[in-house]
């Protein structure tokens, strides 16, 4: 009997330490440590983006399960005051149960990011969908959207961007010369002759009909309300930009294209100073690379490309992740962070975050080196 009663003093006092810890407040953010939310569990909210609104971030990412690569809850969302201590509220957008639906659990959504319409009032979410079964081969966007910031989102439709759409920057001459170009010439990927036809339009004219390519990506709302969708298109051998239509459901049919060839995924932007700036990735999967930087005085380019940002050491591997939004921080002009996922393919639920602050050299050339642990105050 004592030791029944001892027991249950100790699981009481454990319940209450644990309780006491859970809901102790963050002070700063250490990246690549486990990131607990209020509750104390690990945050659900991978390959993710921020949104603020009415003096609240809104952290969107990929529900991700303990063990598997599909998905089989949704969109995550969370919501904070400070960027350290996040609430999970909820599934923002869940899987459909429906046999054939586009997000039928067991479809891939990856790297969902939600913009705010001034104009139509409502949460617009777009994310990268992958068909139930079909690996990466649908490489297609989804569009979903909300009154509310925390959901639940309704899904719209999912396409690949640009059906019969040519680049804006592509005349009659580029045109023709895209057009003759035949894929089944060119099986031997990265030779010479390859590159220039890649370049040239290879894969960009073989998806004119149906529409480009569409996987890792983000969204970017700029100064004058116009948003654009950025994302992996042939066969995530080169970005595009995409202008959205003004209540950012559809397409405008603007695009441009960026480094042919350049194998980036997981691009993430800003600007400052009017001046944009895109953090990419190489594609190794899962496993982290280099990062990569372009600079650009106009969305529409031209976009010149730059040696990574990251600096120290291991940041020949990105501080071992993979970028996936770049969030300025509400009421600041300069505060900046990069927002990265540090992979773990064995358990992706526990998946690490590693957010970093950009900081700029004279010439304004951003920079991003390690700390284990900063904060914003
Ligand atoms: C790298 C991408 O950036 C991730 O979002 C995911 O699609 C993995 N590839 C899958 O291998």
């Amino acid at each position: 009997m004592k030791n029944l009663k001892r027991l249950l003093v100790c699981c009481f006092t454990l319940w209450i330490g644990m309780t006491v810890l859970s809901a102790q407040s963050l002070e700063s953010i250490e990246p690549g440590k486990k990131w607990l939310d209020t509750k104390g569990e690990h945050i659900n909210a991978h390959g993710g983006g921020v949104l603020f609104y009415e003096g609240k971030y809104y952290w969107y990412g990929e529900n991700r399960p303990e063990r598997g690569f599909t998905t089989k809850v949704g969109v995550e969302v969370y919501s904070s005051t400070d960027l350290m201590n996040w609430t999970d509220e909820g599934v923002a957008l869940a899987v459909s149960e429906e046999n054939g639906h586009d997000i039928e659990r067991g479809c891939i959504m990856e790297r969902p990011k939600v913009v705010y319409n001034d104009k139509t009032k409502k949460f617009v979410m777009l994310f990268h969908l992958e068909l139930k079964g079909k690996g990466y081969a649908a490489a297609r966007v989804g569009f979903a959207v909300s009154d509310t910031p925390t959901g639940p989102f309704r899904f719209i439709r999912s396409l690949r961007p640009n059906a019969g759409q040519w680049p804006k920057d592509f005349s009659e001459k580029d045109i023709k010369k895209a057009k003759k170009l035949n894929p089944s010439d060119y099986k031997e990927w990265w030779t010479p002759q390859w590159r220039k036809a890649v370049n040239t339009g290879l894969l960009l004219a073989r998806d004119v009909p149906g529409g480009q390519m569409s996987r890792d990506m983000t969204v970017y709302v700029d100064d004058d309300g116009k948003a654009y969708h950025i994302y992996s298109a042939e066969e995530n051998l080169t970005l595009n930009i995409a202008e959205l239509t003004d209540d950012y459901l559809d397409y405008t049919g603007d695009f441009i294209r960026i480094a042919p060839g350049g194998h980036n995924e997981a691009p993430t932007i800003f600007k400052r100073n009017g001046m944009y700036w895109m953090i990419t990735s190489g594609c190794t999967g899962w496993d982290p690379n280099e990062a990569r930087m372009f600079t650009s005085s106009s969305i529409w380019g031209p976009w010149e490309q730059l040696p990574s940002p990251f600096v120290g050491e291991h940041s020949e591997k990105t501080f071992y992740s993979q970028g996936t939004y770049i969030l300025k921080v509400h009421g600041t002009e300069d505060t900046f962070i990069f927002m990265a996922d540090r992979w773990y393919p064995r358990s992706l639920k526990n998946s690490r975050y590693v957010w970093l602050p950009i900081s700029f050299k004279e010439d304004g050339t951003p920079e991003i080196r390690w700390h284990d642990s900063w904060s914003l105050k």
